[in-house]
């Protein structure tokens, strides 16, 4: 049985969402979502700069699985920040997705002027077309100054999170805030090769799952949001298959110890895109 988290205006997200960074647009996305939905998935992450909106709304459609169904979100990109478009943005992100709302919108990276996106992402969750509304890769000191300018708390922050850098401090902050833990690069991403440690094969082996299943439970475990990508069907229906067994405690912190304290991508507070 899927878990789910209660978001802190309400809305409900299933925890294990996929996630589809770095998976093209057109019949690759189209397939990925749609083999996602038949394995059960009810979450799909997207966003602007990943080009692939259109295939995201596509394999839904496809699927039958209906709408409502199904939480999806979606971020609003740096650039359109930048130029004070979120709202512009946000339309452009339902005409291709194909859809009248998003279960989720976020503001992707801290780029400069996001605290007035933060106030047009109010008017548009006020509309009804964003049920929640969040941010993304933001530090400490970014929430501490958004919440010191905003009632809203943000739903959620989606930020790096995998053994290799666990990120834990910042999701404690996340927590302690009341705002859900989303992590991207679940897996640790393409750079390391954090699924060949042979400590995960090892706790896997007892219960008879992979190296990613392990990971993604200890996500799980840790209270995370977590949105592992892929784009074989094999793996995508393996990622979700990780509610019937748990680790111990042992288990939990030995997968910790994996942390190098090393990011797999850019840091919020320095980053040029
Ligand atoms: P692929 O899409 O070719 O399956 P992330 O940490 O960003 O979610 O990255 C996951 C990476 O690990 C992707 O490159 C993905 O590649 C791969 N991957 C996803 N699920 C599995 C799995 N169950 N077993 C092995 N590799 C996986």
């Amino acid at each position: 049985e899927q878990t789910m988290i209660t978001l802190n205006n309400g809305t409900v997200i299933p925890q294990v969402g996929l996630g589809v960074f770095r998976t093209p647009d057109g019949d690759v996305t189209v397939n990925a979502v749609q083999a996602a939905l038949e394995a059960g998935y009810r979450h799909i992450d997207t966003a602007m700069i990943y080009r692939n909106e259109t295939s995201v709304g596509e394999g839904m459609r496809r699927s039958g699985v209906p709408r409502e169904d199904v939480f999806v979100t979606t971020k609003l990109w740096n650039d359109d920040i930048r130029a004070h478009r979120a709202k512009a943005a946000f339309e452009e992100s339902l005409d291709r997705l194909g859809f009248d709302y998003v279960d989720l919108y976020l503001i992707h990276w801290p780029a400069d002027g996001w605290q007035q996106a933060w106030d047009d992402m109010q008017e548009i969750a006020a509309s009804g077309r964003a049920k929640a509304i969040g941010v993304s890769n933001f530090h400490q000191h970014h929430i501490n100054e958004l919440l010191a300018n905003s009632d809203v708390v943000p739903a959620v922050d989606q930020i790096e999170s995998s053994p290799q850098f666990t990120n834990q401090e910042l999701v404690d902050f996340v927590h302690g805030h009341g705002m859900a833990a989303e992590a991207w690069s679940p897996l640790g991403g393409t750079g390391g090769n954090l699924l060949g440690e042979p400590l995960l094969a090892e706790i896997g082996a007892k219960y008879g799952k992979s190296a990613a299943q392990v990971v993604i439970r200890w996500h799980i475990q840790r209270g995370m949001v977590v949105l592992p990508k892929s784009v074989h069907a094999e793996r995508i229906r393996q990622n979700i298959d990780v509610f019937d067994f748990a680790l111990t405690a042992d288990d939990m912190a030995a997968i910790n110890t994996l942390s190098t304290g090393h990011r797999n991508s850019a840091d919020p507070d320095n980053f040029d895109f």
